[in-house]
């Protein structure tokens, strides 16, 4: 047993760090661990986790990306709580107030990104919600060819993991047909005979050339992440996006957001990451952020795709229950309360320029990129050759942790910083952190 430790107002006398991590290799699949003593979570509070001994950590990667409004939020526990006691499960076949209110309120949300989004499905997760996606595409269009990027991550099912472009997140298995995966707007690495623009437009056009090349000149749907997160915070330039859902669009396509790391006010001040690139699509992916940490998705799109589904028996079992729909709205209350996308920019803002200052005297800085709180930083060894410092990345997590502060990592070598804290963080919060990224880089 791990000695008793005061957390916050509470105490800990739980299992140690290194019983549970016994007990759960014995009794689990494998599991990744991130640290070389994988550290126990106790408590949360805010943008604030503690461990088993009580020490306190600034949480710069939000339980990967999904706790928006910070940890166990008051408003969101004292409703879920409420919602407990009345009533915890029933399904859609059954009529109960909690799902049409919580989607009213989620689709005001969208409207910005698209006025005609005005149905909604709801899921238990992200990769659930992949898989909907795609459903839909198929039974709008007939057709069964999508496009996805390189360096995406769509889930882990057998089609979010065929439309995922990362060898570390694909299973030796024959994937589905029909999905090729077009080249991603990444422009650090791009090839030195183009300039950001000029790659911008050839990543554009190799969509319409897999159209053109791979089938048969007709398309089902095309899927993207407006900032790609697990593959390492890649952002497209301006001009990328519509350029390509032109090409989508002249083939028959339905364009996908996957907005389950960048939607929920992420990207600072709008509510889909998607609204910063000026397109408007007809299907929107979300999970994460969407519950704080609840286990839950959603799939929005027009009545008319949602239309393409009548007939068809589509069901979930949990999707959408009385508590998902509880905790989703009063998410979206605290959102709006708390102004935290707008929060998100003032903090993503301040943290880019403090990043990009620490980049002018260290080369190992590769790029600072990203929007709001949905943030990366590449490691590279030198500015010259860019090649990738997977090391220096683990090691800057282990030191940043010895600082009290917690990042992610990512991106397809493991080389580039993730900082996505909940987006209730402070000024203090995003200097605590630069400072811990600096001492952290510090050989
Ligand atoms: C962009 C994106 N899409 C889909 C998923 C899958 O979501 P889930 O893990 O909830 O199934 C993830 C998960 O990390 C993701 O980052």
């Amino acid at each position: 047993m791990s000695k008793t430790a005061t957390i916050d107002t509470e105490t800990y006398d739980g299992p140690s760090a290194a019983e549970v991590l016994k007990a759960r290799e014995q009794n689990c699949f494998p599991m990744m661990s991130y640290y070389k003593e994988p550290m126990l979570i106790a408590r949360g509070k805010g943008q604030y986790v503690w461990d088993d001994k009580g020490r306190k950590y600034l949480d710069g990667f939000a339980g990967v990306v999904t706790v928006s409004v910070g940890h166990c939020h008051p408003v969101v526990v004292e409703r879920t709580k409420k919602q407990l006691e009345k009533l915890w499960h029933t399904t859609s076949l059954y009529l109960y107030p909690e799902l049409p209110r919580y989607a009213e309120k989620l689709l005001k949300k969208l409207k910005p990104a698209n006025p005609k989004l005005d149905a909604v499905f709801f899921t238990n997760c992200g990769t659930e919600a992949t898989e909907l996606a795609a459903i839909l595409c198929k039974a709008y269009t007939g057709r069964s060819e999508f496009i996805g990027l390189r360096h995406s991550f769509h889930g882990r099912t057998m089609m979010s993991m065929t439309l995922t472009g990362q060898s570390t997140w694909r299973h030796s298995t024959p994937y589905l047909p029909g999905v090729n995966l077009a080249p991603s707007n990444y422009t650090y690495r791009r090839p030195s005979s183009m300039n950001p623009t000029q790659y911008a437009e050839w990543c554009a056009d190799e969509v319409k050339n897999i159209i053109d090349h791979a089938t048969p000149g007709k398309i089902a749907g095309y899927i993207a992440e407006p900032i790609q997160g697990n593959g390492g915070c890649i952002m497209p330039e301006p001009e990328y996006f519509p350029r390509v859902y032109k090409h989508v669009k002249d083939a028959g396509g339905l364009y996908i957001t996957d907005e389950v790391q960048c939607g929920v006010g992420r990207t600072g001040n709008v509510f889909l990451g998607i609204e910063n690139w000026g397109v408007q699509p007809d299907i929107v992916d979300m999970a994460k952020g969407l519950g704080n940490g609840y286990p839950m998705g959603a799939v929005a799109t027009t009545r008319e795709i949602a239309d393409s589904l009548k007939g068809r028996l589509h069901f979930n079992t949990f999707g959408g229950n009385p508590v998902a729909c509880t905790v989703g709205e009063a998410v979206l209350d605290v959102l709006e309360s708390e102004k935290l996308p707008q929060n998100a920019k003032v903090q993503g803002d301040y943290l880019i320029a403090k990043l990009k200052q620490l980049q002018t005297k260290d080369e190992r800085i590769g790029e600072v990129r990203g929007l709001g709180l949905m943030l990366g930083v590449e490691l590279v060894k030198d500015a010259k050759s860019k090649t990738a410092d997977a090391v220096l990345a683990t090691d800057v997590l282990e030191k940043m942790k010895a600082e009290g502060v917690l990042i992610g990592k990512g991106g397809q070598a493991g080389n580039v910083l993730r900082i996505k804290p909940p987006m209730c963080i402070t000024k203090e919060n995003a200097d605590q952190l630069v400072d811990a990224f600096e001492k952290a880089l510090k050989r």
